[in-house]
């Protein structure tokens, strides 16, 4: 361990350049106008994996390219799944970044990119161990596999039928993903619970033109004014959310996690001057933490229709179009709830309007085993390279893949993320921290040897 350890601190300069290179690539998977990047991505991970000294294969899909890899060697020790994606969030709105998106910058002890943390960094780190352990001693403790993807930001669509159709080749003793964050700086996490997620497209047609709203208005519906309506009615006084059936199949929080979430430090008062507002929102009866981690919620992503240039213009529009995404909580099904939403909304519409209603992705939520052995391995290879144990949390996010682990390959995710929650993933001026990205390296290469020795 040692040797692997010496491999890693003298490379560390290396390791930040190989990061920098990958984050140059603009991989945005949901604007079809950056698939040559994106393919870019998927070839520089490869690259990567190739030198690491792993057999990798590039496998086309329906969408963008999966990297898988491997390394299978350490006869009769347990094999871990390593998950990641190389694809990332549209960096708009681009007037707010400090430097442009996809020209990595350090400062502050961070490396500034899209990207950054969410997931290329992250991911990066396990590559990373793996390469040192294999440079440094030829071999390891473990055997590996990767599976590193290249739609996860636009919901995985492609993701479980490469899954199903390759699962005697992923066949493996436990996942590890990097796609989370640690709780608060100073505070790493194993996250053992993630929200899962239904993503819909409604839009509404009512006139079949715009039309002067002078001559016409008052005497013929307005979809934006009846889709804001219809969005109003989402929720009820409390912050509830008011489709039928929507809360029917959820676990109730136990009081003995209500109380692990409470024990938890937690500045509300800091966080929301952090988000500049100054009054927390939600459904009645739960904490701030119990709400984004728990609890379901329904929430417009972006709303237009009519005119949204410069300036007046005074029109009844013909259309108004709202993206709609449910975060779940175990058990709620996506499928089953997207259904649900689907028929609110068409009960609810108004004569004169019809509505036109895209799925666009789902993804069931988690609760992985914490009793599991390879849980405590996990714990103890972060303690030693973080210098502190792990607090166990979940998380509001979504990994689609996580749910499909389990249904597919009957297999629990470590969920280890190095990150910060405040690292601006999907914001503008997201970054990660050089420190967390090396201690996470670290700990991915603690990981292997303790997968392989056991708690
Ligand atoms: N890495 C995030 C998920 C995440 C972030 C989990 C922070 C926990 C804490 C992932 O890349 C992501 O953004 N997922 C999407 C889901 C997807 C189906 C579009 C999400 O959560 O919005
Ligand atoms: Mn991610
Ligand atoms: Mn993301």
């Amino acid at each position: 361990m040692q040797d692997v350890i010496d491999y890693l601190n003298s490379n560390r300069d290396a390791a930040v350049q190989r990061l920098s290179d990958l984050l140059r690539i603009p991989s945005i998977s949901a604007d079809s106008r950056y698939q040559s990047d994106v393919r870019a991505a998927a070839d520089f991970v490869r690259d990567t994996l190739l030198d690491a000294g792993l057999e990798v294969t590039v496998a086309e899909t329906a969408g963008n390219p999966i990297v898988y890899a491997e390394w299978l060697k350490a006869e009769g020790a347990p094999t871990a799944l390593v998950y990641g994606h190389y694809d990332v969030q549209p960096p708009d709105p681009l007037d707010l970044w400090t430097t442009p998106a996809f020209e990595p910058d350090i400062r502050d002890g961070r490396i500034w990119a899209r990207g950054a943390t969410d997931d290329k960094g992250q991911m990066l780190t396990h590559v990373l161990s793996v390469a040192a352990w294999l440079k440094a001693t030829g071999g390891l403790p473990i055997n590996v596999k990767f599976v590193i993807e290249g739609e996860e930001e636009v919901g995985s669509n492609n993701l479980d039928t490469y899954l199903a159709e390759n699962s005697e080749k992923l066949n493996c003793d436990v996942a590890v993903v990097s796609d989370t964050a640690q709780y608060a700086p100073g505070m790493p996490a194993v996250t053992y619970g993630l929200r899962g997620i239904l993503a819909c497209e409604v839009t509404l047609t009512g006139p079949n033109r715009d039309l002067h709203s002078g001559v016409f208005g008052g005497a013929v519906i307005n979809p934006v004014n009846a889709l804001c309506g219809l969005i109003g009615k989402l929720h009820d006084e409390s912050g509830r959310v008011t489709i039928p059936g929507f809360y029917d199949d959820i676990i109730p929080l136990t009081a003995e996690e209500r109380a692990q979430f409470a024990a938890l430090p937690f500045d509300e008062a800091a966080w929301l001057a952090d988000l500049g507002t100054d009054a927390p929102w939600g459904e009645e009866g739960y904490s701030t933490t119990e709400r984004r981690w728990a609890r379901p919620t329904c929430d417009v992503n972006g709303i237009f229709g009519g005119y949204i240039g410069e300036g007046p213009k005074t029109i009844v529009p013909s259309k108004a179009t709202a993206k709609i995404t449910c975060r779940l909580v175990p058990d709620q099904d996506p499928h089953q709830l997207t259904e649900a939403l689907r028929q609110f909304l068409t009960e609810n519409l108004p004569p004169g309007l019809t509505m036109d209603f895209t799925t666009q992705h789902g993804g069931h939520p988690t609760m992985a085993d914490l009793s599991s052995p390879y849980m405590a391995s996990a714990r103890s290879a972060i303690e030693k390279a973080f210098g502190t144990a792990p607090v166990l949390i979940r998380e509001g996010g979504s990994i689609p893949v996580v749910a499909s682990f389990k249904e597919l390959l009957g297999v629990d995710t470590l969920l280890l993320g190095w990150g910060q929650n405040t690292d601006n993933l999907h914001s503008p001026d997201e970054h990660f921290a050089i420190d967390d990205f090396h201690k996470g390296t670290l700990a991915s290469a603690y990981l292997w040897q303790a997968l392989a020795d056991g708690p």
